[in-house]
């Protein structure tokens, strides 16, 4: 089959380099800087966990941040903004449209359990900004706040899941609200207002961290400072230990949102003469600035310095909010302006989240554009009405492990495969050389030729290491469930029938896609 010349259908466009830098990185910066980063971190012996993520973030994240934009600026030039339509011309095989459509798969599928968390960082900002959890001051207190709010139990604060609820509708209406308004008046500028507050709040409340001191005179040893050098100090003791390597890993992906399929979308609205290189390089590292600098320097520190690194790591252990919803609403409180700062904390964890979640949403949203010629504000309705509908049992279920389990199959296993596949097709099958030619084209300063041999083989060969040590560490255990009760196996199941269905569905959409494309062609006469 000869190669389709690319059509010039009139595609968005990002407006300006500036606004498409700042989306890039408001589509990376998300939760996962502030609460994922801090408790894995914690979780894995702080310095010795950053070395492993630093190696992580040379050898995967920044290399596939440039595949990923390479590709998805590839795509839109034929006019696809999604992965079925990226890897159906970067390998012409019947199969490759379907690999696709995992990159679309996933990205919805993140939406439908993020948007939910996404939500209650809006409530919490409310809850700070009220004082309604002001008096709880035990983590164990804030822990049965959030557990009443997300209507696991009853308490004086919360009679039922209403007010979680509540909040749900309204974060999963302005996302689509803003997707409904398209790239430029939404996200694009949505991002252009949301990062730089971000920013402002991250300052505001790290210059805030690092004033405290040692706020505990009976335990002067108790300080920022001693926070500080648990991340920082290097520690080489746990460089064997596989885990660290492989958590490591897994957040520099979360993190960077690379693997997941979004990516590609966000490039593939750039013109063809615009920069990956330095762009690309920018976003990675404004996200990491957000993540190591400020995202490491409120969390651990603040609760290192008012309940000691021992009980800190403990928080940590206990899960990926404990240490946000729990011991930061208690540490505000000891401060003067309690009100303020746990406000901004929130408003920043949200600001995070929302320019997160309309990037993993505009990949199903832009598919239904382009491939189905539906209007803009159709498919926000419909990609929405979706969202709404699946999110229901990852509500109602949640103290049954659903969230859970959907994402140890999203945000764990399914973006190294995804990782895989696209790294495969791109330097492997379209080529290493025009791979590389996609990537440097447009490039303000020149790549040096090192990445080309760490794009060729570092990268896919340390994702099929990652691949292989995930499977024998946790791939068994998740699989049987060896760590559910087992009343609970009922929702675990319907969990993975969820997320079966989420990916047949995208299947599905592209087999029908495919099939019309082909009459048109055929109707049409060359
Ligand atoms: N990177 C985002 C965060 O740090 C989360 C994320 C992961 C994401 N994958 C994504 C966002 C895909 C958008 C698209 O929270």
């Amino acid at each position: 089959m000869p190669r389709a010349k690319p059509h010039h259908t009139q595609r968005e466009q990002w407006a300006t380099r500036i606004g498409l830098v700042f989306a890039m990185a408001g589509n990376a910066v998300g939760l996962g800087n502030f609460l994922r980063f801090p408790v894995q971190c914690a979780q894995n012996g702080g310095g010795a966990f950053m070395i492993p993520y630093f190696v992580a973030f040379l050898l995967l994240g920044i290399p596939l941040m440039w595949i990923e934009w390479g590709i998805g600026r590839f795509g839109g030039k034929y006019g696809h903004g999604t992965t079925p339509g990226m890897f159906h011309y970067l390998w012409q095989h019947p199969l490759s449209k379907y690999l696709g459509a995992i990159g679309m798969a996933i990205p919805f599928g993140l939406v439908v359990y993020y948007t939910y968390i996404e939500s209650w960082t809006l409530a919490y900002s409310f809850f700070s900004l009220t004082g309604k959890y002001a008096g709880i001051q035990t983590r164990e207190g804030m822990a049965q706040f959030l557990t009443a709010y997300q209507g696991g139990t009853q308490n004086e604060y919360f009679s039922n899941i209403g007010t979680a609820y509540l909040f749900f509708v309204i974060t999963l209406a302005l996302n689509f609200w803003i997707l409904s308004r398209g790239l430029v008046r939404g996200i694009e500028q949505i991002s252009k207002v949301a990062l730089p507050l971000l920013f402002v709040f991250g300052l505001i409340l790290v210059v805030r961290v690092f004033s405290i001191g040692a706020p505990d005179p009976a335990y002067p040893e108790r300080t920022v400072l001693s926070g500080l050098a648990f991340i920082w100090n290097p520690d080489f003791r746990t460089l064997t230990d596989s885990r660290v390597w492989v958590a490591a890993a897994g957040q520099i992906f979360f993190t960077l949102s690379v693997g997941f399929g979004a990516i590609q979308t966000y490039a593939s609205y750039m013109s063809k003469r615009d920069d990956i290189v330095t762009s690309g390089l920018a976003t990675a590292s404004t996200n990491e600035f957000a993540e190591v600098v400020i995202g490491g320097s409120i969390a651990i520190p603040v609760a290192v310095a008012f309940f000691g690194l021992q009980a800190t790591q403990d928080v940590a252990q206990g899960g990926a909010f404990n240490l946000g919803f729990f011991a930061m609403p208690i540490i505000f409180q000891r401060m003067p302006g309690a009100e303020f700062f746990g406000t901004i904390w929130f408003l920043l964890l949200f600001l995070a989240g929302i320019t997160s979640s309309v990037a993993m949403a505009q990949p199903l949203m832009a598919f239904l554009q382009e491939e189905f010629h539906m209007r803009r504000q159709t498919a926000a309705v419909l990609v929405g009405g979706l969202a709404f509908f699946l999110m229901q049992p990852v509500i109602f279920f949640l103290p049954y492990g659903f969230l859970d389990e959907m994402d140890f199959w999203i945000g764990t296993m399914g973006l190294v495969v995804f990782a895989i596949i696209e790294v495969v097709l791109f330097v492997w099958v379209f080529g290493s050389r025009k791979a590389w030619k996609e990537i440097c084209a447009g490039s303000d300063i020149r790549l040096p030729r090192i990445f080309y041999f760490v794009i060729k083989y570092v990268t896919p060969f340390y994702l099929f290491v990652l691949l292989g040590f995930w499977l024998i560490q946790d791939g068994w255990s998740v699989l049987t469930m060896s760590h559910v009760p087992k009343e609970n196996y009922i929702y675990i199941w319907f969990a993975r029938f969820l997320l079966t269905g989420i990916l047949l569905l995208m299947i599905l959409l592209v087999r029908i896609a495919w099939q019309r494309k082909h009459v048109i062609a055929q109707k049409v006469p060359k």
